[in-house]
């Protein structure tokens, strides 16, 4: 396995980050493109704070950083034409629901049109394996519990963020019946949550935190005064949503599994695979979980729902199982600590607070 390429796509964010310390210790090479929408880099740096890290931690290099965009088709190009790509992990995009509502042709526009670009590209220069970060968001509200990969998809999606998802998995199905030798898994997430061990890298959200879990994290800090909690008329135990949350230190392992997979074996063809835990918790067992796990009391209030919020959502997770052999093995209390950690550690994310003087003074 020693030298195999990577191209990483949206590297520097929450996931990919967390993917690429991963893939590092396992052996691959591994190249990056990022073009900082949603990431920090530091003035003089080449690489982006995370990417930094995750050298740090693993003691390896990433052996090349490209500043960049997907839509860029000529970049794209020469990527391609200057390495030996031997597998695409494919996480860059926009992701916040709220903003694709209000602005659907930025998310149409990034996600869409740089997945196509990258798919040309990839085609022209014969690499034919992909690995693509979906959503359990293209279910929408299951009829059934737990959700299967043979639940119907797209009918459902509450937003353009999510129909992004569905489009992309439509369009990557097409491309597996034309040329028969791709092979293209798409990981169905459901709620990752959590940071890496070393508390060194986690998820850095722009402005409030729209999840669950940095908006706990953020109270408990003092940042925030409570939590709203969105409903609590939900047919739950506790009247608040369920969701399958999934450290994500479990789901950078699936990602290297999904790569090992459609390396080394025959895998032709697109596959869906669910990655969850397969256990649903609500929002209140949640909080309680933190509370245990970090001794800090996280004050909250229960207010209206959340519009588009599913009252349960939560995996059937035997496919990844049997085909990738991955199955989640960090519970709920360690997500909690461990988002804690990188919250105490790391109370404004990857902005230092000189940083952050320098961001307030530059704009006086
Ligand atoms: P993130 O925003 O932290 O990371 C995405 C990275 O992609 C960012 O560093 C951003 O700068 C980069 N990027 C965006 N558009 C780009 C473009 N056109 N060209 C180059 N780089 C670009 O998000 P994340 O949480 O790490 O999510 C990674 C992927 O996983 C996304 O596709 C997201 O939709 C998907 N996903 C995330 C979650 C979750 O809860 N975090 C759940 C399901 C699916
Ligand atoms: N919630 C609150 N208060 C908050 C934030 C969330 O009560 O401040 C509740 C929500 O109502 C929901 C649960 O906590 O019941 C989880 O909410 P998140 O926003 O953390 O997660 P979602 O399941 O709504 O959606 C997230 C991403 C989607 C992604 C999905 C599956 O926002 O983009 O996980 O990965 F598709």
């Amino acid at each position: 396995m020693m030298g195999r390429l990577v191209f990483v796509t949206g590297a520097a964010g929450y996931v990919g980050s967390h993917c690429v310390l991963e893939f590092l210790v396992n052996g691959y090479d591994v190249i990056v493109i990022d073009n900082l929408v949603n990431c920090v880099i530091t003035d003089g740096n080449e690489l982006p704070e995370s990417l930094i890290r995750v050298q740090h931690l693993t003691g390896k290099k990433i052996k090349q950083f490209i500043d960049g965009d997907l839509r860029d088709s000529h970049l794209l190009d020469s990527i391609f034409a200057n390495n030996d790509i031997d597998v695409v992990i494919h996480f860059a995009g926009l992701k916040a629901v709220g903003e694709s509502i209000d602005k659907p042709l930025l998310y149409y526009d990034n996600n869409i049109i740089g997945t196509i670009n990258l798919l040309k590209t990839m085609k022209k220069y014969k690499v034919d394996k992909l690995v693509f970060s979906s959503s359990s968001t293209v279910y929408g509200e299951p009829e059934q519990l737990p959700i299967t990969e043979h639940f119907p998809t797209g009918q459902n999606c509450t937003n353009p963020y999510g129909r992004t998802k569905y489009m992309l998995e439509e369009i990557m199905k097409d491309v597996c019946r034309a040329s028969p030798d791709w092979s293209i898994i798409s990981l169905r997430y459901f709620n990752p949550v959590g940071a890496h061990f070393s508390g060194d890298i986690g998820e850095q959200p722009n402005g409030e935190p729209k999840n669950l879990m940095p908006y706990i994290t953020q109270v408990a800090v003092g940042v925030r005064q409570e939590l709203k909690v969105f409903g609590n008329d939900y047919k739950t135990s506790d009247g608040t949503c369920i969701r399958d949350y999934l450290h994500i230190e479990d789901l950078a392992v699936g990602h290297l599994k999904a790569i090992d997979k459609i390396y080394n074996n025959n895998f032709p063809g697109f596959h869906a695979i669910n990655l969850g835990t397969g256990r649903g918790y609500t929002v209140l067992e949640v909080i309680r979980a933190f509370e245990v796990a970090t001794g800090v009391k996280v004050p909250y209030k229960i207010v209206g729902r959340r519009p588009g919020d599913a009252c349960a959502v939560y995996a059937d997770a035997r496919l990844a199982q049997e085909v990738l052999e991955w199955k989640a093995t960090r519970g709920l209390q360690d997500m909690c600590s461990s988002a804690w950690k990188w919250q105490q550690k790391n109370p404004n994310g990857y902005r230092s607070k000189i940083n952050i003087v320098q961001i307030l003074l530059s704009k006086l």
